[in-house]
């Protein structure tokens, strides 16, 4: 029997389901029957022969979804329909007992926050494969001068190394986030039932232990209603996308020939159709386009949950498609950076030229000026009247002559000429977290450390 007197329109039909994308969710629902199963064995609500035939059952479903032959049927609506469905017609009449003291409700919040939990640990991984291949590549480049920028203006050389280690610490805030997301899936929703808890004197706690939940969600309506989990993740990710982007979007400008500071490995770039000499960064460009993406899944769910009145609502099937897109992108890009990381090809050269651009030391002329007694900010204004001068007269700041830097300011005399040779930039950075090798090694040592 049905409440119903008519079939459904097929357009509600395909609006309605969600097989189409939750199958993914498919092992994680057959360990949650699984750990369910057990446990209304264990407190007596079923019998020790029913739980037999339901693991039985069981595990022919895992085995069916794992080598592709599950049987979908045009009327699952969705996996959990569609396992129980198979699982009845496995076992007989007794898969209609799995069902008992639960509801869709919280189990599929709990098949998401075991996803969810599953794809946060995958990230991290990710993420330290990245790191690994990124401290590889700054140890290898250790000295190798580059112009930092500000604005897109050669500002203050720095090494390589010490530019590469600076998404290594961005990475490593990402692996932070991450774990927080763990921590987010961390109590059971199963055992709320529909939202008010269920008519039968179940354990939770074993259910919990078995999934390998810290605790049990407190309350059955938050139970059923929370997702706050998978925004958790989306919000991590996104972050974690937009590092991606920037390390995208300076590889792109570094292939350039207006650089030519890197060329990524031909296993990571392309052709053209029409230029034959063309060689094109893309894996750089799609992971500076991808991130925007990510963030959209994060916007989009954050929109559908907003002001959704408790407790599930169908509007709540909506995360999944928003969760799964956004776990695809981000393990393919985080692959997809550390392979393209691992074989990029600097310039030496190039970018020591670049470097020795002589403006960027106009700071360290300030500084000299401070160590004379100037305060700094008189400092940057005779500076800048040294840098008028050279710029007018289009010379540098050493073809400046004594008498004319000493015009500038009485406080000036031939170390001017000193802190302006190249070497000397990069070495008196010397404070915590600057450039200096001796800084750098230790950033490199304690980056080697956070990856054990
Ligand atoms: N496919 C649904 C979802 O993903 C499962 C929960 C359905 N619950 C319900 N009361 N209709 O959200």
């Amino acid at each position: 029997m049905s409440r119903f007197s008519e079939p459904q329109h097929p357009v509600f039909q395909q609006l309605n389901a969600s097989i189409g994308f939750d199958w993914r969710l498919g092992p994680y629902d057959v360990d949650l029957s699984r750990a369910h199963a057990k446990m209304l064995a264990a407190q007596g609500i079923i019998g020790q022969d029913d739980r037999d035939a339901l693991l039985r059952a069981l595990d022919s479903v895992e085995q069916e979804l794992q080598d592709g032959s599950f049987p979908f049927e045009p009327d699952d609506e969705d996996i959990h329909m569609a396992i129980e469905r198979r699982i009845t017609q496995l076992a007989g009449r007794v898969g209609g007992k799995l069902h008992t003291a639960r509801s869709r409700n919280d189990q599929v919040a709990t098949d998401m926050a075991l996803f969810t939990r599953a794809h946060a640990q995958a990230a991290q991984e990710a993420i330290r494969g990245l790191m690994r291949a990124l401290v590889a590549t700054a140890e290898r480049h250790l000295d190798w001068r580059m112009p930092g920028y500000t604005h897109l203006q050669r500002a203050q050389p720095v090494y390589l190394s010490h530019h590469l280690l600076a998404y290594v610490w961005m990475l490593a805030r990402d692996l932070e986030k991450f774990a927080a997301v763990e921590q987010a899936t961390a109590r059971l929703p199963l055992g709320a039932g529909a939202l008010a808890g269920v008519n039968f004197d179940t354990d939770r706690q074993l259910v919990a232990r078995e999934l390998g939940f810290a605790g049990v969600a407190e309350n059955s309506i938050d139970a059923v209603s929370n997702r706050d989990f998978v925004l958790d993740y989306l919000a991590a990710a996104a972050t974690c996308g937009t590092h991606l982007s920037r390390l995208g979007a300076e590889i792109v400008l570094w292939s350039s020939s207006e650089f030519a500071f890197a060329e990524v490995s031909d296993a990571w770039a392309s052709g053209s159709s029409i230029m034959p000499q063309k060689k094109n960064p893309d894996a750089a460009e799609l992971l500076r386009a991808k991130a925007p993406r990510i963030a959209g899944h994060f916007v989009a769910l954050q929109g559908t949950m907003h002001a959704l009145p408790l407790t599930y609502n169908k509007d709540m099937q909506e995360d999944k498609e928003h969760l799964f897109d956004a776990v695809d992108t981000l393990e393919l890009c985080l692959a997809a950076a550390a392979g393209m990381i691992e074989g990029i090809a600097f310039d030496r050269e190039r970018m020591a030229e670049a470097a020795s651009d002589e403006f960027p030391a106009a700071t360290d002329v300030a500084d000299l000026l401070v160590r004379r007694g100037m305060p700094f900010r008189e400092c940057h204004g005779v500076v800048a009247g040294l840098v008028k001068q050279a710029v007018d007269s289009g010379r540098t700041l050493t073809e400046l002559t004594l008498t004319e830097i000493r015009e500038q300011s009485e406080l000036l005399d031939g170390e001017y000429y000193e802190v302006l040779r190249g070497e000397r930039w990069l070495e008196s950075k010397d404070s915590e977290g600057g450039t200096s090798l001796r800084r750098v090694r230790e950033q490199l040592d304690r980056a080697r450390a956070l990856l054990g």
